[in-house]
């Protein structure tokens, strides 16, 4: 069943559990995920993200989506992930994307607060939730992003949600997308701060490598919302490198069978660490 993302945040965050916000770039990841969320009796967001288009685009994901929210037994927010320009947003939520992140963490703050507060403007319209992004949460490949002067300043928070009215706000502290060299150590504290001053929900990306401990800490520090996507697509192709090595006579259909089968495993898995089992 369809449920607002507000709600669904609402309920995690004042529950200290955190919401999985899976990327599903295929039916596959979808299925996989909605089952998962299931079988657990978790809330689940199901995400697609701007740079994802070229090879999943968000007129063909958007129905795969918008179905899998309707039939499931248990809430559901289809969501937009690093929506990049205004066009992008408004076209998600034309398609039916029940919240939308809008990513303007790369411009200076008073342009994202401009920006953000006209996407803002727009969403409330249509009842469209909206994240944003302050500090920034870089690639882990990229060395220039593994500095903490990208992390979210605390002033800077208060003065962007106040100018904004966002409903959730994704932080940078320490956090980063992709695959990450080593595990990293996350400035908790600094979410402390974050969490202490603002009272609103909180977003970490790049969840796919975060230690036990520091899943733990942000969950009860006000982060209830974790976002998903390398672990996934690496669950997936472990999950078929192992079907291609061990079946003597491989065939299409068992293979789309492993994908949604990793791609569940994958999102059990992480739902377990954010508490979020038997929340729906
Ligand atoms: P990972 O790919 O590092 O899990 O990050 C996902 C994410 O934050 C998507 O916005």
């Amino acid at each position: 069943m369809f449920v607002p993302f507000k709600e669904i945040l609402k309920d995690a965050y004042s529950n200290k559990y955190a919401v999985g916000a899976f990327n599903c770039l295929s039916l596959e990841n979808a299925m996989g995920a909605i089952q998962a969320a299931e079988e657990l009796r978790s809330p689940i967001i199901i995400q697609l993200a701007e740079v994802q288009f070229p090879y999943s685009p968000m007129e063909k994901m958007a129905p795969v989506f918008i179905e899998s929210a309707e039939k499931a037994s248990i809430p559901v927010c289809v969501h937009l992930d690093h929506g990049q320009s205004l066009e992008t947003c408004v076209r998600a939520m034309k398609l039916g994307f029940q919240s939308i992140m809008y990513d303007g963490a790369n411009l200076p703050l008073e342009e994202n607060i401009r920006n953000t507060k006209e996407i803002v403007r727009i969403a409330r319209a249509l009842n469209v939730d909206i994240e944003a992004e302050l500090g920034k949460v870089g690639n882990a490949n990229s060395e220039q992003d593994n500095v903490s002067d990208i992390f979210t300043d605390v002033d800077e928070s208060a003065y962007f949600i106040k100018e904004t009215a966002v409903d959730a706000l994704a932080i940078a502290i320490g956090n980063l997308h992709g695959k990450y060299v080593a595990t990293p150590q996350l400035n908790i504290e600094r979410l402390q701060e974050i969490n202490n001053r603002n009272r609103l929900p909180l977003v970490l990306h790049g969840g796919s490598g975060t230690s036990f401990e520091d899943f733990k800490s942000c969950i009860h520090n006000g982060i209830c919302k974790i976002n998903v996507a390398t672990a996934i697509q690496i669950a997936v192709t472990n999950k078929l490198e192992k079907y291609f090595k061990t079946v003597s006579n491989p065939n299409y259909i068992d293979m789309k069978y492993q994908m949604v089968e990793a791609s569940k495993e994958a999102v059990i898995e992480h739902m377990l660490l954010f508490e979020s089992n038997g929340k729906a």
